[in-house]
């Protein structure tokens, strides 16, 4: 079968290295393994303002942004249809018709909606469009006929939520048109979920504990000195905690067999540090100093070319126009399909397009 990928992000903010992490590493290694027919990635400006509506100019400030933190990554236009969900009108089609086969209470009961509900704070005044997101998400999955989408793990309710919205569409109109699709996570377990430099459970720009893709070296090196660590581990010859220590967390995700042989040669591997760490006689600022080099390096050549690719925000929109038009043209015509499946394409557009 042929591959379709596809994801995408709120523009709600600039992206850190939980999301480089945690979805973007594995975007890049999708597109440059070339085993799909398409690949899309979209800026969903429409999701973003379920819980922004009073605050546009944010969410439209962050689209550049976000575009820039991608194409920085190595996301490549050549390869990549870059498209902005507002210029998708079909996309809300598809929503409306999903709306019938969800409850009230499903909705309610996504894991990911529930916790956002009670960190946003709505209480009983929940807005429904953005109670009703998950079901959008899925149209902007199935407007597209994705069967794959490379997302972070805070994302998998939403897509068993999508799966149940395609079998059961399948099943009422007695048709197999809409693919359930196929999250891809990170294999790395402290990839999926990086914690925040205090030690929270996660990185992010509400919790203000990121390292942005864009920070400069300085703020990235201040960050790692920062970072939460193991309290009791006081003189250097203390034995220290690993488990929940940033620093050893963030090793865990970044580090590689050849960052050792560069920057800390006295040690084969990860395990090794750990073990002298545990045992006593390993300091802080060593661990602290091997994590901003494997950093430094990982950030450098992303911050470059997003400093380049800043100068022409003109270029940057321009490839967000032309992949919204394609990614247009492929939703017209799977809004016609799916209206063919529920037997209401009156004018009987598809007779000559198949
Ligand atoms: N919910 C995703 C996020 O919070 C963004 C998103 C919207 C998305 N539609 C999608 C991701 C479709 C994957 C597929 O970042």
């Amino acid at each position: 079968m042929k591959n379709i990928i596809l994801t995408g992000d709120r523009p709600t903010g600039q992206l850190h290295i939980g999301h480089f992490i945690g979805s973007l590493k594995n975007r890049v290694l999708l597109q440059n393994k070339g085993d799909y027919d398409k690949m899309y990635i979209m800026i969903a400006d429409a999701q973003a303002l379920t819980d922004n509506f009073d605050n546009v100019d944010k969410v439209k400030d962050n689209i550049l942004q976000v575009m820039l933190d991608y194409l920085a990554v190595g996301l490549d236009p050549e390869k990549v249809v870059f498209f902005i969900q507002s210029e998708i009108p079909e996309l809300t089609e598809f929503t409306f018709f999903y709306m019938n086969l969800v409850t009230f209470a499903r909705l309610q009961r996504n894991p990911t909606v529930k916790a956002e509900i009670s960190q946003k704070k709505f209480n009983k005044n929940i807005p429904m469009g953005f109670l009703c997101y998950p079901i959008s998400q899925t149209a902007d999955i199935t407007a597209f006929n994705a069967n794959i989408v490379p997302v972070g793990v805070d994302q998998l309710p939403m897509i068993e939520q999508a799966r149940e919205i395609c079998r059961t569409f399948n099943n009422i109109y007695k048709t197999d048109l809409l693919i359930e699709p196929q999250a891809v996570i990170p294999e790395n377990k402290v990839a999926q979920r990086l914690p925040g430099l205090d030690g929270a459970e996660k990185m992010s720009k509400s919790l203000g504990n990121c390292i942005f893709l864009a920070d400069e070296p300085e703020v990235v090196k201040q960050k790692i000195f920062s970072m939460y660590t193991d309290p009791n581990h006081i003189k250097i010859s203390d034995p220290g905690q690993t488990r929940g220590n940033v620093v050893f967390a963030y090793l865990d995700a970044f580090s590689e067999k050849e960052h050792f042989e560069r920057y800390l040669p006295e040690y084969k591997n990860l395990e090794e540090l750990k073990a002298h760490y545990k045992k006593g006689g390993l300091g802080d600022v060593k661990i602290k100093t091997f994590l901003n080099n494997i950093l430094q390096e990982i950030l450098k050549p992303i911050r470059e070319k997003r400093k380049t690719l800043e100068k022409n925000p003109a270029r940057v929109f321009e490839i967000l126009f032309k992949g919204s038009d394609e990614a247009k043209k492929d939703a017209e015509q799977n809004i016609l399909k799916l209206k063919q499946a529920m037997g209401i394409d009156y004018r009987n557009n598809l007779k000559n397009k198949n």
